[in-house]
């Protein structure tokens, strides 16, 4: 259960609070431990000059006294991960991992497919779409291989879709290559390294309202279909990069609209988490105390997201301090809770006076915050072969906690409870064609020719029927 930190009589409205104002609550207590309490993980960025040794001593000071979620701003991209062709290169990613360790905090994996930060090589296979399958596949099994079981949850597929108009990013080098199937594939291969991850799309603008036509719209009915087809996606991460409403006049989003596509999310047993959060102003202006103020309001209702809607549970801020960060390339400032001389603004006493003042529900049990596996899901699939499926992926129906996906000619099976597990080929007519025992929950089907196939996988007392169809 979620505890509050009650307070009779001492709740003071967070806009009173400046950070001038002592405020009236155990000195001890941070973010994170009120966090914790809460039983939702508050988080931030080890910027990239942390690992460059570029910060002053505080900083870390405050991230592990203050946080219990991190993630790495650029050192587990493709770039920084796999920056030539098969060499890996994980150091970066390592002394994260370790540091998280030794601060017992969760670590999210930042990200495995995004049309950004591709080194150069990969884009020489943009119109080779066998290949790029190819190089996407190995990259996650080398990566999310490297960190499972240390990295709790991944970015699978970052910004895939078009912020102009509800549909694919279509200059992505993994959309012109493969199709957008490419995300189908790039979910099952991570959950078959690591089951155990909770698997998340993440995007940005998704705050604008969940019509067809808004990105968050596109993207609510793409997830119904990625569940619908056992596609093992956990969580959708919303980084939430937004402005201060004052200063820009375009920004329609809110986070009342990032609150109906949580709704609309639990429906689909699918976590919303907050995962780059940053309230800038337009650079340039003069920012006053009010605005410092009302930002911290912002900053504020984005959290009661996380605290009141049962299916989110993460809260993460892209950055510590005003001093190190990213707006500036984005024409903006001022977007973070600590100033450029880490002390505390009125955000930071905003959240903190939330998380001491929330009172959960009499009946909210604590927050799911394991795995929930929607590949276990009973769903009643239709033939997916027939659907607009991914060339490299056709997904079967579950059969009790028996499912199985096909990845290029290899057959993953979740849910086998024996220890021998027997996959048997019959061709269409049902005459034996192969058969092969699954090792470490995959078989492989290599020196199977194209064609239509019936397979068959026998566990312990359930066996699994489907057809598949070899490319
Ligand atoms: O590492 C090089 C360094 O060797 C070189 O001297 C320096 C100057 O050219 O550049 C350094 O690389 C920079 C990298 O950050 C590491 O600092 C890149 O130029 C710069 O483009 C890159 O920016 C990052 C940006 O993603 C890239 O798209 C930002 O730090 C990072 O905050 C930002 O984060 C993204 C999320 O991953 C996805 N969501 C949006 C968010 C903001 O763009």
């Amino acid at each position: 259960m979620k505890k509050a930190h009650a307070l009779a009589g001492l709740v003071f409205g967070t806009t009173l609070l400046g950070a001038g104002i002592t405020n009236a609550f155990a000195a001890d207590e941070t973010l994170r431990s009120l966090a914790e309490k809460n039983g939702i993980y508050v988080g931030a960025i080890l910027n990239s000059q942390w690992f460059s040794g570029g910060l002053p001593g505080n900083y870390e000071q405050i991230h592990k006294t203050q946080f219990n979620i991190v993630v790495a701003e650029n050192e587990m991209k493709f770039d920084a991960t796999e920056p030539q062709e098969g060499r890996f290169n994980y150091g970066n990613g390592d002394k994260m991992v370790k540091y998280a360790q030794q601060n017992g905090m969760r670590v999210r994996g930042h990200a495995l497919a995004w049309h950004s930060q591709v080194p150069g090589w990969v884009n020489n296979y943009r119109n080779d779409k066998q290949k790029l399958l190819k190089v996407l596949k190995n990259h996650i099994q080398n990566v999310v291989g490297h960190w499972k079981g240390k990295v709790a949850e991944w970015d699978v597929v970052n910004e895939a879709i078009s912020n102009n108009e509800p549909m694919w990013r279509s200059q992505s080098v993994w959309y012109q290559g493969i199709g957008p199937e490419f995300i189908d594939s790039a979910f099952v291969w991570t959950h078959a390294v690591d089951p155990d991850a909770e698997l998340c799309y993440n995007d940005y603008n998704l705050e604008q309202g969940i019509n067809p036509k808004a990105k968050a719209g596109f993207l609510l009915e793409q997830v119904k279909r990625w569940v619908k087809n056992g596609i093992p996606i956990h969580c959708v991460g919303s980084q939430t990069h937004v402005e201060d409403t004052t200063t820009d006049k375009h920004f329609i989003g809110s986070p009342d609209s990032l609150r109906s596509l949580a709704k609309e999310l639990a429906k689909l047993n699918v976590k919303l988490k907050i995962t780059e959060l940053d309230i800038g102003f337009k650079s340039g202006i003069n920012v006053s105390k009010k605005d410092l103020e009302r930002q911290g309001q912002t900053f504020r209702q984005y959290l009661d997201i996380i605290l009141e809607e049962p299916n989110a549970d993460t809260y993460l801020i892209w950055g510590v301090s005003d001093k190190w960060s990213w707006l500036g390339g984005l024409n903006r400032q001022k977007g973070l809770i600590y100033d450029d001389n880490l002390k505390p603004k009125p955000a930071f006493d905003s959240i903190l006076v939330r998380l001491q003042t929330y009172e959960p529900p009499k009946d909210t049990a604590k927050k799911d915050t394991t795995v929930t596996d929607t590949t276990k899901k009973d769903t009643t699939v239709k033939d997916t072969t027939k659907k607009d499926t991914a060339e490299a992926i056709k997904l079967f129906a579950n059969h009790g906690s028996l499912s199985m996906h096909l990845a290029g000619r290899t057959l993953f099976i979740t849910g086998a409870t024996a220890k021998a597990t027997k996959v048997d080929i019959f061709d269409m007519q049902g005459r034996p064609v192969f058969s092969t025992l699954c090792k470490n929950g995959a078989a492989e089907l290599d020196n199977l020719s194209e064609g239509f196939y019936v397979v068959r996988v026998k566990s312990g007392m359930s066996n699994l029927i489907q057809r598949v169809t070899i490319k």
